[in-house]
């Protein structure tokens, strides 16, 4: 499906404030793809779709999710709303007709991350969370970004987390992985360099 055919379906299915978040999203994820090297389209399909669950209720993301096996884990279970990446990546396909592995990996992994993560993964995850729409202060990671994107991916983490825990809420093991494995690499590269 062409660009303009995903963002015209996308316009029935999203409100207007999550579309304009969702091209930020491609935006930035653009700029940052030419800087670290990344697949051009499968980063626009991806930023497109990264959120076209973002709006199921709770019920029919535990029905899709359930019905195609995603829910592996009870922190899904207890928490739906991390569901829609999952979800996302089954309608990306479903009614989008998405096949590339790489654009619904990105889509699947935009929320909690996880270990190997491919660069175009890295852009979404990244996009997401720092796309110039969000309010919330940012201005040490998104300069970090642009020399850096696994120190600004492990500064992502560990501020999701962060903010999970102030609020007591369950942190989803994935996140943890994907933090542990992020922190490692960058470890490994410094030893490297001594
Ligand atoms: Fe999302
Ligand atoms: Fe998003």
């Amino acid at each position: 499906m062409e660009r303009a055919e995903i963002i015209d379906k996308l316009t029935g299915m999203l409100s207007p404030a999550r579309l304009k978040h969702t091209l930020n999203v491609e935006d930035m994820a653009l700029k940052l793809a030419k800087l670290y090297h990344a697949d051009e389209t499968v980063v626009s399909r991806a930023a497109l779709l990264h959120d076209c669950a973002k709006e199921m209720p709770n019920d029919e993301l535990l029905s899709v999710a359930a019905s195609h096996e995603l829910i592996y884990s009870d922190t899904l279970l207890r928490n739906p709303h991390l569901l829609h990446p999952l979800v996302g990546a089954v309608i990306a396909q479903a009614i989008f007709g998405i096949d590339d592995p790489k654009v619904l990996m990105a889509v699947a992994s935009h929320t909690l991350g996880r270990p190997d993560m491919s660069i175009e993964e890295k852009v979404i995850f990244a996009s997401d969370y720092c796309e110039l729409g969000r309010s919330f202060n940012m201005d040490d990671i998104r300069r970090e970004l642009d020399f850096n994107i696994d120190s600004a991916i492990l500064m992502i983490l560990n501020r999701k987390i962060s903010r999970t825990l102030s609020k007591n809420r369950e942190i989803a093991p994935e996140s943890v992985l994907a933090r542990n494995w992020i922190l490692n690499e960058l470890n490994t590269r410094a030893k490297g360099l001594n």
